[in-house]
Formats: C-alpha cells, sequence, structure tokens
C-alpha cells in the first residue's frame, strides 16, 4: 500500500496552471500561496511569470515603464515572441519541465494578451497571433482573479510609488471586459476558474485550493 503523499505526487504529472487577472488583482499573492500549499503537500513546483526575465521579457518591460514606446501591434508581438521563448527555451522553458512531471504555475499566460492586447486591435489577431503557444501547452486550468478595477487601482497605490502602462483604471475596465469575452469566446476548449478577489487573502486562498482540488 501506498501512503497518500506518494499517490498525490504519482497523480500529478504535467500539470501547467496560469493566473489571470487585472494588474493589482492579487494573482502574484495567491500564485505564491499555491505554490507554498502544493509544496507542502510533496508536489514538485516550478513558479514563473509572465514577461519573463529573458531578454525579450526585458524589453517588454521597458515600454511598459514609458522607457522606450512601440506601436501596439510591435508589442502584441513582442508577447508572443516572449511566451514562445518561455515555453521552448533550452535552459527553463516550461514545456519541459511539465513533460518532465512538475506543476508550473505562471502569472499570466496568453489570456492576458487576449484581455490587454485586444483592448488596441481585433481579439481575433490576438488569438490568432497566440495559436503556436496554445498549441504547445495548453493550461489544465486559468484561475482567474477577479476584482474590479477601482480595487485593484487602491491596491497598487498602496503597495507601490509607480504605475504601469496599463495601470489606469479606465484601461483596467476594459481589460477587464475582454477577459470575460476571451474566456465566454473560448469556454470549449479552455477550463476557467473564476474566483472573487475581494475578499481577504487567506479567504481567496482557500478558495482557490477548493476549485482546484478537482485537477488533483
Ligand atoms: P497582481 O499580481 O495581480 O498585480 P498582487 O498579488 O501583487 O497582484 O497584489 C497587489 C497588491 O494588493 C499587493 O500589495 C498585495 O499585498 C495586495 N493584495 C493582494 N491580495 C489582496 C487581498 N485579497 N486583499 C487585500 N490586498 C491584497
Ligand atoms: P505584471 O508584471 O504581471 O503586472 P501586475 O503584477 O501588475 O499584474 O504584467 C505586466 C503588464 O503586462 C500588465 O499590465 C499586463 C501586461 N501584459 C500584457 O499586456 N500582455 C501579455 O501578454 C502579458 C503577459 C502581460
Amino acid at each position: 500500500m501506498k501512503d497518500g503523499i506518494q499517490k498525490r505526487t504519482e497523480m500529478k504529472k504535467g500539470r501547467l496552471l496560469a493566473f489571470e487577472g487585472i494588474d493589482g488583482s492579487g494573482k502574484s499573492t495567491q500564485l505564491m500561496l499555491l505554490a507554498e500549499r502544493l509544496k507542502r503537500e510533496g508536489v514538485p513546483v516550478y513558479t514563473t511569470m509572465e514577461p519573463t526575465a529573458s531578454p525579450i521579457g526585458a524589453m517588454i518591460r521597458q515600454v511598459l515603464t514609458g522607457r522606450i514606446k512601440m506601436d501596439p501591434k510591435v508589442i502584441a508581438a513582442l508577447f508572443v515572441a516572449d511566451r514562445l521563448d518561455h515555453l521552448l527555451n533550452d535552459v527553463d522553458g516550461i514545456r519541459m519541465k511539465v513533460e518532465a512531471g512538475t506543476t508550473v504555475l505562471t502569472d499570466r499566460y496568453y489570456f492576458s494578451s487576449y484581455a490587454y492586447q485586444s483592448v488596441d486591435m481585433p481579439m481575433d489577431w490576438v488569438i490568432q497571433a497566440n495559436e503556436e503557444s496554445r498549441k504547445i501547452l495548453r493550461p489544465t486550468a486559468t484561475v482567474f482573479i477577479d476584482v474590479p478595477p477601482k480595487m485593484a487601482i487602491e491596491r497598487i497605490v498602496k503597495g507601490r510609488a509607480s504605475r504601469e502602462l496599463f495601470e489606469e483604471q479606465s484601461r483596467l475596465e476594459a481589460v477587464r471586459e475582454r477577459y470575460l469575452e476571451a474566456f465566454e469566446r473560448t469556454k470549449d476548449t479552455e477550463t476557467i476558474l473564476w474566483v472573487d478577489g475581494t475578499r481577504p487573502v487567506d479567504v481567496v486562498a482557500e478558495a482557490v485550493w477548493e476549485k482546484l482540488q478537482a485537477f488533483f
């Protein structure tokens, strides 16, 4: 007879869990809490984020801080390139990690592109541009931490000295609407777990944990 932890570990192979939400929704906080909990359960976990720390991700960060300016189409293409590198690079590409049995938690994935880049261009274009990433690795589940944009901005202002390109309330209103539209459009092929992020951190964490039980 195998004990519980061994059994659990054997069951958990090749998962990608993506965290999504508008800036300030609390998704990074929830991702870290889930990672700690899974580790305690004996699950091999790797945490990561987009934009990544790669040279492409570094260029994106310069756009987000206003250090360099680019056409929205070029920004969208950079996110696509950064994502493919995130999946495929030989050093820490997440496809190979998932294939090796690690549970990868990513702070943002292609739904971020669907939601943010579709404010400036048609969502079809953005979905099409991300087709290759979707084919390479579709998340087991995408956790959407939902908060009203006003609350998200209040959290950002409280926690940080400066704001980035997309961190205006009206922009975040548009992004939230587009997240919901993207979820509706892809509901036949994607697994979206909606979580009310307005509650205290530990309550949200428990809700995330409960929703994910079906996948472990
Ligand atoms: P995101 O990754 O979505 O931008 P963060 O996890 O970085 O969000 O959280 C943004 C800010 O809000 C941080 O200062 C964080 O401590 C705070 N925060 C996160 N979750 C909550 C919550 N449930 N209630 C109140 N504040 C929160
Ligand atoms: P991030 O550092 O995760 O910001 P936050 O912690 O505030 O959520 O992401 C930086 C910004 O990049 C964020 O405003 C969302 C944006 N973004 C896109 O516009 N498209 C994308 O494909 C990704 C991954 C991020």
